[in-house]
């Protein structure tokens, strides 16, 4: 039975583009929704190019309600009715609430080698430790931030010149070939995780 799955974007959603991509042939999985927290956001232009259904739920009128904008949401997906949820570039914090909702079935991707740097600034964190290598993880998604349980991670070595924008354009392309590769692992059902360089 072909998976359906959502992914949220806030931004440019390359991410979203390589797991749309993916999605072909033989992929056990199909994208039924691309949604974003920012209506602006370019990554619905892109959706709606790669000829998935969009929609834009905009965070700002909910203000400090953070339950209100959530059953936005989930109004939506149950509507969508997806099988697995993929945040991809998607930059606000859930409610252990919703994450609850979709436990088991939520996957994000986050610019380190988790469990180090949850949180924001990935990049500038892991040159200001001077850590010899980087990467980015791809994980479920529980109650805690960036905290689920790791599904793939793919690891680049840091230059003595790189900067944090150096740091993110190198790792992009290696996010853009993890989240595909875990996914389509995921809606197999097998949990093996992934490593790149493999
Ligand atoms: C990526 O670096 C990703 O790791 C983070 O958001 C950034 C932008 O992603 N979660 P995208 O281009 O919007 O997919």
């Amino acid at each position: 039975m072909t998976k359906r799955v959502a992914i949220l974007i806030s931004g440019g959603g390359s991410n979203m583009v390589a797991l749309a991509e993916s999605m072909r042939g033989d992929h056990p999985a199909r994208p039924v929704l691309v949604l974003s927290n920012d209506p602006d956001a370019g990554g619905l232009a892109k959706a709606r190019k790669l000829n998935i259904p969009t929609l834009a739920i905009d965070h700002k009128p909910f203000g400090k309600d953070r339950v209100g904008f959530e059953a936005a949401l989930q109004t939506a997906l149950e509507t969508a009715k997806p099988d697995i949820i993929c945040l991809a570039g998607f930059m606000r914090i859930l409610t252990a609430d919703f994450t609850g909702k979709w436990a088991g079935k939520m996957l994000n991707i986050h610019p380190s080698l988790l469990p180090k740097y949850k949180g924001l600034h990935t990049h500038a964190r892991a040159l200001e430790a001077g850590d010899a290598e980087h990467g980015c993880s791809v994980h479920e998604v529980t109650a805690a931030l960036d905290d689920g349980p790791v599904l793939g991670q793919a690891r680049i070595a840091v230059r003595p010149d790189d900067t944090a924008e150096t740091l993110a354009a190198r790792l992009l392309p290696l996010e853009h070939q993890l989240y595909p590769a875990v996914l389509r692992r995921f809606a197999q059902g097998d949990n093996r995780p992934v490593n790149l360089p493999g």
